[in-house]
Protein backbone atom coordinates (compact mmCIF):
# COMPACT_ATOMS: atom_id res chain seq x y z
CA UNK A 1 0.00 0.00 0.00
CA UNK A 2 1.93 3.14 -1.39
CA UNK A 3 -1.10 5.43 -2.27
CA UNK A 4 -2.73 5.61 1.30
CA UNK A 5 -5.59 7.31 1.23
CA UNK A 6 -5.77 9.23 4.04
CA UNK A 7 -8.63 11.73 3.28
CA UNK A 8 -10.53 8.44 3.58
CA UNK A 9 -8.86 6.81 6.81
CA UNK A 10 -9.33 10.58 8.47
CA UNK A 11 -13.40 10.33 7.61
CA UNK A 12 -13.45 6.87 9.30
CA UNK A 13 -11.53 7.87 11.89
CA UNK A 14 -14.11 10.59 12.45
CA UNK A 15 -17.17 9.08 12.24
CA UNK A 16 -15.95 6.90 14.90
CA UNK A 17 -15.38 9.19 17.13
CA UNK A 18 -18.76 10.77 16.87
CA UNK A 19 -19.51 7.29 18.91
CA UNK A 20 -16.98 7.64 21.69
CA UNK A 21 -18.67 7.06 24.81
CA UNK A 22 -16.65 9.49 27.14
CA UNK A 23 -18.87 10.91 29.98
CA UNK A 24 -16.11 11.91 32.01
CA UNK A 25 -13.51 13.43 29.95
CA UNK A 26 -15.84 14.78 27.35
CA UNK A 27 -12.75 14.31 24.62
CA UNK A 28 -14.17 11.64 21.95
CA UNK A 29 -11.76 10.44 20.20
CA UNK A 30 -11.85 7.82 17.10
CA UNK A 31 -9.35 5.80 15.31
CA UNK A 32 -8.76 4.25 12.26
CA UNK A 33 -6.19 2.18 10.27
CA UNK A 34 -6.16 0.37 6.67
CA UNK A 35 -5.34 -3.06 6.72
CA UNK A 36 -3.24 -4.50 4.30
CA UNK A 37 -5.99 -6.14 2.71
CA UNK A 38 -7.17 -2.55 2.23
CA UNK A 39 -10.32 -2.71 4.73
CA UNK A 40 -10.22 -0.65 6.95
CA UNK A 41 -10.64 -0.88 10.95
CA UNK A 42 -11.61 1.73 13.58
CA UNK A 43 -12.73 2.37 17.29
CA UNK A 44 -13.87 4.91 19.69
CA UNK A 45 -12.75 5.68 23.32
CA UNK A 46 -15.21 4.20 26.14
CA UNK A 47 -14.68 5.21 29.60
CA UNK A 48 -16.31 3.97 32.51
CA UNK A 49 -17.07 5.12 35.83
CA UNK A 50 -14.00 3.27 37.40
CA UNK A 51 -11.69 6.13 35.14
CA UNK A 52 -9.04 3.81 34.74
CA UNK A 53 -10.53 1.21 33.50
CA UNK A 54 -11.80 3.12 30.10
CA UNK A 55 -10.45 2.23 26.76
CA UNK A 56 -8.83 4.02 24.40
CA UNK A 57 -10.45 4.01 20.86
CA UNK A 58 -6.80 2.26 19.61
CA UNK A 59 -8.16 -0.36 21.95
CA UNK A 60 -11.69 -0.81 19.98
CA UNK A 61 -9.96 -0.77 16.74
CA UNK A 62 -7.58 -3.82 17.51
CA UNK A 63 -10.20 -5.56 18.92
CA UNK A 64 -12.25 -4.75 15.45
CA UNK A 65 -8.94 -6.00 13.59
CA UNK A 66 -9.33 -9.30 14.96
CA UNK A 67 -13.19 -9.92 14.99
CA UNK A 68 -13.18 -8.60 11.00
CA UNK A 69 -10.24 -11.16 9.99
CA UNK A 70 -6.95 -9.99 11.53
CA UNK A 71 -3.87 -8.87 9.10
CA UNK A 72 -1.28 -6.49 9.46
CA UNK A 73 -1.77 -2.81 9.89
CA UNK A 74 -0.47 -0.33 7.15
CA UNK A 75 -1.89 3.22 8.02
CA UNK A 76 -3.39 5.02 10.89
CA UNK A 77 -4.44 8.09 11.72
CA UNK A 78 -6.17 9.37 15.20
CA UNK A 79 -8.81 12.11 15.37
CA UNK A 80 -10.30 14.31 18.45
CA UNK A 81 -13.67 16.19 18.62
CA UNK A 82 -12.29 19.15 16.96
CA UNK A 83 -11.12 16.79 13.70
CA UNK A 84 -7.59 17.67 15.20
CA UNK A 85 -4.95 14.73 14.51
CA UNK A 86 -3.76 13.72 17.88
CA UNK A 87 -0.82 11.19 18.96
CA UNK A 88 -1.63 7.57 20.05
CA UNK A 89 -0.73 7.65 23.93
CA UNK A 90 2.56 5.13 24.82
CA UNK A 91 0.65 2.23 25.53
CA UNK A 92 -1.90 2.37 21.98
CA UNK A 93 1.59 2.88 20.09
CA UNK A 94 2.37 -0.49 21.89
CA UNK A 95 -0.82 -1.90 20.87
CA UNK A 96 -1.13 -0.90 17.46
CA UNK A 97 2.97 -1.95 17.27
CA UNK A 98 2.33 -5.36 17.70
CA UNK A 99 -0.13 -5.78 14.59
CA UNK A 100 1.89 -3.45 12.72
CA UNK A 101 3.66 -3.83 9.25
CA UNK A 102 7.01 -3.16 9.27
CA UNK A 103 6.67 0.09 7.49
CA UNK A 104 3.34 1.05 9.31
CA UNK A 105 2.39 4.78 8.86
CA UNK A 106 1.34 7.27 10.73
CA UNK A 107 -0.55 10.56 10.12
CA UNK A 108 0.67 12.57 12.63
CA UNK A 109 1.17 15.88 14.53
CA UNK A 110 4.92 16.53 12.44
CA UNK A 111 3.38 14.77 9.30
CA UNK A 112 4.01 11.52 7.52
CA UNK A 113 5.78 8.76 10.42
CA UNK A 114 6.90 5.20 10.28
CA UNK A 115 6.12 3.24 13.50
CA UNK A 116 9.69 2.94 14.23
CA UNK A 117 9.77 6.74 14.66
CA UNK A 118 6.24 6.69 16.30
CA UNK A 119 7.55 3.47 18.70
CA UNK A 120 11.42 2.89 18.71
CA UNK A 121 13.05 -0.25 19.49
CA UNK A 122 10.12 -1.32 20.35
CA UNK A 123 9.84 -4.36 22.82
CA UNK A 124 7.42 -7.27 20.99
CA UNK A 125 6.46 -10.46 19.87
CA UNK A 126 9.88 -11.48 18.64
CA UNK A 127 11.58 -10.42 21.98
CA UNK A 128 9.57 -13.89 23.32
CA UNK A 129 10.16 -15.85 20.27
CA UNK A 130 14.21 -15.08 20.91
CA UNK A 131 13.77 -16.14 24.52
CA UNK A 132 11.45 -19.48 23.72
CA UNK A 133 12.56 -23.22 24.06
N1 LIG B 1 -7.55 8.58 24.36
C1 LIG B 1 -7.67 7.69 23.32
O1 LIG B 1 -8.77 7.18 23.06
N2 LIG B 1 -6.56 7.39 22.61
C2 LIG B 1 -5.33 7.94 22.80
O2 LIG B 1 -4.36 7.51 22.19
C3 LIG B 1 -5.19 9.07 23.73
C4 LIG B 1 -6.29 9.21 24.73
C5 LIG B 1 -8.73 8.87 25.17
C6 LIG B 1 -8.71 8.27 26.55
C7 LIG B 1 -9.73 9.14 27.27
O3 LIG B 1 -11.02 8.59 27.06
C8 LIG B 1 -9.64 10.48 26.56
O4 LIG B 1 -8.90 10.26 25.36
C9 LIG B 1 -8.95 11.57 27.38
O5 LIG B 1 -7.71 11.14 27.79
Amino acid sequence: MTDIDWQGLRAAATEAMRKAYVPYSEYPVGAAAFVEDGRIVAGCNTENASYGVGLCAECGLISNLAMTGGGRLAAFVCVNGAGETIMPCGRCRQLLNEHALPDMLFETVSGIRTIDEVLPDAFGPRDLEHMAG
